[in-house]
């Protein structure tokens, strides 16, 4: 059974038209005093059960462990839980004394009541470590290297080198070039991009990230390539967070802006759906 999880709900749907997995539907509110409610809507005893929920934001984090309670207290007999974008990711270690390793943190949570867990582009592998059920990083660079194609680029580029090898598997995936830009961080809002030695003049280029935040990187990223000539510049990512008003900062800068559907909104132009149907069949 398909559990169609409240911050997943137009993805779960295409999950279900691909698997032909039975759905339940869960039933979400929160109280006025801000305590978070869930109810299934059918009957999991005694079934396998792949409950489908991003987890940002907050709330939608607390309702992914109501739900596997719920799962749990319902006699379902076994319990996949998928979390396309997992939410504090960035904070997979303690960067200063005193701090907690919030990753870590959330997976011991979400193992209490799971057997399996997957997620899509986690920000760093070493997450899968966190885990002591068994756990699997699915990649969405396939799906947004083919709709990279749709922009006609001329290479691929990865705003950083924590990036490399992500965008090296999108452009094998459609026989492109691919290079990095190198990007140093000043604060929580500024990056600074440094040129790299690619030639983009007159050229067509996608960005791709697996985070589009603040839309910082981004910005500067499409910014140098445009100053370096770059004809059009696409933005694309896994994971389209746009705090604040990020999307209209990058629309100034960049030719298109898009994302998948991990987390459901406006620019989600590429499903992640096909990629967690494989998994459940
Ligand atoms: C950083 O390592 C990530 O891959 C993204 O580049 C970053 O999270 C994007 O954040 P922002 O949009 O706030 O610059």
């Amino acid at each position: 059974m398909l559990i169609k999880g409240p911050a997943s709900t137009e993805l779960c749907d295409k999950i279900a038209d691909e698997t032909d997995e039975e759905m339940v539907g869960v039933r979400s509110k929160v109280f006025p005093d801000g305590e978070v409610y869930i109810k299934l809507e059918g009957d999991v005893e005694g079934e396998r059960c792949t409950v489908v929920q991003t987890t940002y934001p907050n709330q939608h984090l607390l309702e992914l462990y109501m739900i596997q309670d719920a799962l749990k207290e319902n006699g379902a007999k076994i319990i996949d839980v998928v979390v396309p974008y997992y939410s504090y990711a960035r904070q997979d270690q303690s960067f200063e004394k005193g701090e907690p390793i919030s990753a870590r943190a959330f997976a011991k949570r979400i193992e209490l009541q799971a057997d399996n867990f997957y997620s899509i582009d986690l920000h760093s592998e070493k997450i899968i470590d966190f885990f002591s059920i068994s756990a699997e990083n699915i990649s969405a660079m396939p799906v947004l290297a083919n709709y990279s194609k749709t922009k006609e680029p001329d290479y691929l580029i990865s705003p950083d080198e924590g990036g490399i090898e992500r965008v090296k598997k999108a452009a094998d995936e459609i026989g492109l070039e691919w290079d990095h830009l190198e990007k140093k961080r000043i604060d929580a809002k500024t990056v600074n991009i440094q040129p790299k030695s690619i030639d983009v003049k007159g050229k067509s280029v996608v960005i791709l990230d697996d985070i589009i935040s603040t839309g910082g990187t981004m910005k500067e990223a499409a910014k140098q390539l445009k100053e370096e000539g770059a004809d059009e510049v696409h933005a694309g990512c896994t994971h389209g967070l746009f705090a604040e008003n990020a999307l209209e900062k990058l629309e100034e800068v960049c030719d298109s802006v898009f994302c998948t559907d991990t987390i459901e909104q406006k620019s989600s132009e590429v499903s992640v759906a096909p990629l967690i149907a494989d998994m459940i069949r």
